[in-house]
């Protein structure tokens, strides 16, 4: 039997590692190689991946380092950008010269169903389901979001005949995450970070928009059971139906997030105010430095796709959920997060 090739882009993030510690426990034998930005992030790797890791020093503009690595791999993650174009461009290109069977799986998220921060637009009531709204999800306005990245990459199968391909897209992800890097998220994370920085709480209007929820966790398994399928030549759906929400539990409201987030950091003396100011998108960006988009609209997500293939989460229960909020703070706290500037993405 041949050795599994795996390139993935984003291995020492918070997704790239949790999916990538989750395939080396599934394929130990496996080739990795990892596109890494400097040769420090290099060592950090080879030093927690005791095994066939093989890393490249680039970056996303590294477009004939990239090609080269694609054309050397049967899997290529991408869980490093949604929206770099030049590098899906770059991907592609390699994608569609292979002869042989490449499976593609591209990071996006489901800021691409998100409605708007303007509550005469907003469209409280709409849940996607990835298999019922597939055709509208295929036929988003490019200002959505992730849109052309998305639209690039399910362009790909069907320039080939070797090639497969699924996006997963993710809505808020939650858990630290068991990476060799990045440990954690960044919507909830960032708010704490935010509110600690000015001493209150804020939600964007009166708060009452709601995002669908998946442990970190179970997305990672959500990208091995589609690498499994392709390893064993199953069939899965790819391209333009290859789209793959990934969500448990029921949506959490941002003001219910904005509430829980404060009074535990209260209750850890970050802050001292559990005051919760109501804000517009402009006084959001203004005064904590946050895209209200991301806060302040409405992005229900069904992964019925992943559950027809055998997805099942796991630990992205409403309790999970919930109870998680502090396991994250507590540990953020411990790393010194709340220290230093701003995770920045
Ligand atoms: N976390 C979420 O809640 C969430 C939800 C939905 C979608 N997403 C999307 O999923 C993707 C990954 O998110 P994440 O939370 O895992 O982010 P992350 O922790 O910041 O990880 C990003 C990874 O990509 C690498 N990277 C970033 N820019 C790069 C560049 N220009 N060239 C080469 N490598 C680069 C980083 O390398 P370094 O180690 O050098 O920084 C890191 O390995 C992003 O596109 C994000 O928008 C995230």
């Amino acid at each position: 039997m041949t050795t599994t090739k795996l390139f993935i882009l984003g291995a020492t993030g918070y997704i790239g590692g949790e999916v990538l510690h989750k395939f080396l426990l599934q394929y130990p034998d496996a080739h990795v190689i990892a596109l890494v930005r400097t040769q420090a992030k290099a060592d950090l790797l080879k030093q927690a991946i005791n095994g066939n890791l093989e890393t490249v020093i680039g970056d996303l503009n590294s477009l004939d380092v990239i090609e080269e690595n694609v054309a050397k791999a049967d899997i290529v993650i991408n869980a490093a950008s949604n929206n770099h174009l030049p590098s899906l461009e770059a991907i592609k290109t390699s994608l569609i010269a292979k002869k042989t069977r490449t499976l593609f799986i591209q990071t996006s998220g489901a800021g691409v169903i998100a409605d708007s921060t303007d509550p005469t637009k907003q469209n409280p009531n709409k849940v996607y389901s990835d298999v019922k709204d597939i055709d509208e999800i295929n036929s988003l306005p490019d200002s959505q979001p992730h849109r052309l990245a998305d639209k690039l990459v399910q362009t790909f199968k069907e320039s080939s005949k070797v090639v497969e391909t699924a996006i997963i897209s993710p809505p808020t992800i939650f858990g630290v995450s068991n990476g060799f890097d990045h440990k954690t998220s960044v919507q909830i994370p960032l708010l704490a970070k935010a509110i600690t920085k000015v001493g209150y709480s804020f939600t964007v209007y009166k708060g009452d928009t709601y995002w669908s929820h998946v442990h970190i966790s179970d997305l990672g398994d959500l990208y091995v059971l589609i690498i499994e399928k392709f390893l064993k030549q199953q069939d899965f759906p790819s391209g333009y139906k290859g789209y793959y929400f990934a969500a448990g539990g029921t949506p959490h409201s941002w003001k219910d997030v904005s509430v829980a987030v404060s009074k535990l950091l209260v209750e850890k003396k970050l802050i001292s105010s559990d005051k919760i100011e109501q804000l517009n998108p402009d006084q959001v960006q203004k005064v904590f430095g946050l895209p209200a988009l991301f806060w302040g609209s409405n992005a229900k997500t069904d992964a019925d796709l992943g559950k027809q293939i055998g997805w099942e989460p796991k630990k992205s229960s409403d309790k999970e959920f919930w109870e998680d909020i502090e396991i994250e703070i507590d540990y953020l706290k411990k790393t010194g997060y709340f220290e230093g500037e701003l995770k920045s993405h």
